[in-house]
C-alpha cells in the first residue's frame, strides 16, 4: 500500500495533523493507523484540560511562559516555550471550530480551571472528561474528510529506512530516510508494508512500562522504541512524570483511575493517614506546587508513615459544585463506596507522562528525513525536566500544526520509494508459551517501579540495567524465532523504553525536575539534555 501522508496514531496529535493536511490537500491520500480502535488513546483519558491564555485581564503570555519554565526546572527550551504558549490560542480555536466544546459560565465566558504550578486560572475543560470530548470532536471531523483513511488494528512494527535496502545504518549515518513502515495487520496476522512520502509518529506515551499508571494499555512507547531502532535521536527519557493523585484501589495494578489535579485547583487538600495536611512542610505553594514536588512529598509521607496511599479531602468543597465540575470522578468514587462528601479519596502517585521522547526541531522534524514526531512521543524542548499540568494537549496541537506546515511544504519534492523488500519471516514459528511474554512484562514493570521510580540512586539504576539487559537478551531470542504478536512487539518496545529511561537516568549526575537521585541531590551547573 502507498500513501502520501502516513500518520501513526489517532490521538489529539495525529488527528489534528490529519485534519490540517486534508484541508490543504483534499485530493492527496492520508492514512491514519492505530493499533486498536481509533478512540483508544491517552487523549481520551485527559481530564484537567488545555492550558492556554484566555483571560488577558488576569493572565498573560508572560505568566504562562514563566510557569512553564519554572516547572521545567531550568531545562526547557525558552524559544519553544514561547512558540507553544503564543501560538496556543489560535490552535485551540481551531479545535473549537472542529467541534470540541469547553465549559462556559452563564454569561458565555469560558470557565477556567487551575492546576499545580499555574499562577492563574487558565485551563479550558469539558467537565472532568476533556480528552473524551476532544477525541469525539476530532474523530467526528475526520469522518467528513473523504481522503483520510483510518485503519484500525494495524500494529506498526518498524520504520523502513536504507537499512532495509541492505545499507549499514548507524547513529552517525547522515541523511537516514524514512520510506514508510512495516505493520502487523491484526485482522490477517500478516506483516504488510505501507510506503509513504511523509510519516508522522504520534504514538503517545509509555506509562505501561510501570506497574501502576494512569495510561491505558496502548501506552507502551512503541514510537520511541521504533525510532531508536531506526537510529533516530531520543532525548531526556529519564523525566517520567508521576501524577500525584491516582485513585488508590488495593490490589488494582496497571491502569489506575486519575483524580485530576483540578480537584486541588478547586480546593481539594492532601492529608496523610493521621488526617494531617502535609504539603506546607514541602513547598510554599502547598497542594498546588508543580507535580514533581507534590509526587515526591507524597512518596516521602507514605514511606514515613508506612502506608500505600495518602488522602485527598474534598468534603468541604460542596456536593453541587463538585458534581458540576467533576461528575465522572464523583461517580467513579461512589461506585467503589467512596462518597466524597463524607469520605476522603485514597490516592497515590502513578506513572503518568513521558517528558522526553523522539527529539524534534521546532518544525517537528526528527533526525530521520521525512519522519516527523508530535504529541507525547516527541521531545520538543517544551517540558524540560518536568511538564506543567495541561501543557501536553496544547503542545500536541501546536506541533501538529508545525509538522503540517513543514510536511506539506516539502511533500512535492519527496518521492515514494516503491521497491522496498517484503518482511522476511523465515525461520519463525508460533511461540510455545505465551505466558513467557506476560512474565517478562511483569518483571520489567516490577524493575521499573522498584528501582526507577520517583526517588532513584545509582545502585538501584545499576540493578535495573542488569535486569533489563537479561530481559532484552531473552526477548530478542523470542523475537528472532517467533511469529509476531502485539504482545511480543509491545514487550520488546517496552524493554527498549525501559532501557532508554534507565540509561538516561544513569547519565544524569544531578537531581533536576522529575529526576531525583539521592546520590546527587543537588542540581548541577551544567544544564544539558541527554540524547541517546
Ligand atoms: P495518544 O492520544 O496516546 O494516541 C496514541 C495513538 O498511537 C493511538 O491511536 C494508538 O493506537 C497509536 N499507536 C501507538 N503505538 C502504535 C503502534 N505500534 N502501531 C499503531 N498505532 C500505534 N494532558 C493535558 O494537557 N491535559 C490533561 O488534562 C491531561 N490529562 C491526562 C489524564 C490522563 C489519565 C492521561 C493518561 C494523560 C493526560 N494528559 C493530559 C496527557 C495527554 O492526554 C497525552 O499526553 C496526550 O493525549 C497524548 O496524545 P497523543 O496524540 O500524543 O497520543
Ligand atoms: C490532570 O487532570 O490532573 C492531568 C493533567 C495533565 O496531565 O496535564
Amino acid at each position: 500500500m502507498t500513501t502520501d501522508f502516513l500518520i501513526i496514531g489517532s490521538g489529539i496529535a495525529g488527528l489534528t495533523y490529519a485534519l490540517k493536511v486534508s484541508e490543504k490537500y483534499p485530493y492527496k491520500k492520508i492514512t491514519i493507523i492505530t493499533k486498536t480502535t481509533a478512540d483508544e488513546t491517552n487523549t481520551k483519558y485527559a481530564q484537567g484540560g488545555v492550558a492556554v491564555l484566555n483571560d488577558p485581564e488576569h493572565d498573560s503570555f508572560e505568566k504562562h511562559i514563566e510557569d512553564t519554565l519554572i516547572a521545567g526546572d531550568g531545562l526547557c527550551n525558552q524559544h519553544i516555550v514561547e512558540i507553544v504558549v503564543k501560538e496556543g490560542p489560535e490552535r485551540v480555536n481551531e479545535i473549537i471550530e472542529w467541534g470540541a466544546k469547553f465549559d462556559k459560565e452563564v454569561g458565555g465566558d469560558y470557565k477556567l480551571g487551575k492546576e499545580g504550578g499555574h499562577s492563574a486560572f487558565r485551563i479550558l475543560h469539558h467537565k472532568d472528561i476533556t480528552g473524551r470530548e476532544i477525541e469525539r470532536a476530532l474523530l467526528a471531523a475526520i469522518k467528513d474528510c473523504s481522503n483520510i483513511h483510518v485503519i484500525n488494528y494495524c500494529f506498526v512494527v518498524d520504520i523502513i529506512t536504507q537499512h532495509h535496502l541492505g545499507f549499514l545504518v548507524t547513529k552517525s549515518t547522515p541523511d537516514i530516510e524514512c520510506y514508510g513502515v512495516y505493520v502487523l495487520n491484526l485482522k490477517t496476522n500478516q506483516i504488510e508494508k505501507i510506503l509513504a512520502r511523509k510519516t508522522l509518529v504520534a504514538t503517545g506515551g509509555n506509562g505501561q512500562v510501570y506497574r501502576t499508571t494512569t495510561n491505558p494499555s496502548i501506552a507502551t512507547g512503541d514510537g520511541v522504541a521504533m525510532v531508536y531502532r531506526a537510529k533516530g535521536r531520543i532525548e531526556n527519557m529519564e523525566f517520567i512524570q508521576f501524577h500525584p493523585t491516582a485513585l488508590y484501589e488495593p490490589g488494582v495494578r496497571g491502569h489506575a483511575f486519575l483524580i485530576t489535579e483540578a480537584v486541588r485547583g478547586d480546593g481539594g487538600v492532601l492529608r496523610n493517614k493521621d488526617g494531617e495536611t502535609f504539603m506546607g512542610k514541602y513547598d510554599s505553594r502547598k497542594d498546588l506546587a508543580p507535580r514533581d514536588i507534590v509526587a515526591r512529598a507524597i512518596d516521602s509521607e507514605m514511606k514515613r508513615t508506612g502506608t500505600e496511599c495518602v488522602y485527598l479531602d474534598c468534603r468541604h468543597m460542596g456536593k453541587e459544585k463538585f458534581i458540576e465540575h467533576f461528575p465522572n470522578i464523583y461517580e467513579k468514587c461512589l461506585s467503589i463506596g467512596i462518597d466524597i462528601t463524607k469520605d476522603m479519596i485514597p490516592v497515590a502517585p502513578a506513572a503518568h507522562y513521558s517528558c522526553g521522547g523522539i527529539k524534534t526541531d521546532e518544525w517537528g522534524r526528527t533526525s530521520i528525513k521525512n519522519l516527523y514526531a508530535c504529541g507525547e512521543c516527541a521531545s520538543t524542548g517544551l517540558h524540560g525536566a518536568n511538564r506543567l499540568a495541561s501543557n501536553s494537549l496544547l503542545e500536541a496541537i501546536v506541533f501538529a500544526h508545525r509538522c503540517f506546515i513543514d510536511a506539506t511544504d516539502t511533500v512535492a519534492l519527496t518521492d515514494l520509494k516503491e521497491t522496498m523488500p517484503d518482511w522476511n519471516a523465515r525461520g519463525t514459528s508460533e511461540p510455545k508459551e505465551m505466558i513467557l511474554i506476560t512474565q517478562s512484562l511483569k518483571e520489567l514493570q516490577l524493575v521499573m517501579s522498584d528501582y526507577v521510580g520517583i526517588v532513584r540512586n545509582d545502585i538501584r539504576l545499576h540493578r535495573a540495567l542488569r535486569r533489563i539487559d537479561l530481559l532484552w537478551e531473552e526477548t530478542e531470542l523470542l523475537y528472532q524465532t517467533s511469529t509476531l504478536s502485539p504482545q511480543l512487539l509491545e514487550l520488546r518496545n517496552m524493554i527498549s523504553v525501559g532501557y532508554l529511561i534507565v540509561k538516561s537516568a544513569t547519565f544524569r549526575k544531578e537531581s533536576r525536575g522529575l529526576h531525583y537521585n539521592t546520590d546527587y541531590p543537588a542540581k548541577s551547573n551544567l544544564v544539558q539534555n541527554i540524547v541517546l
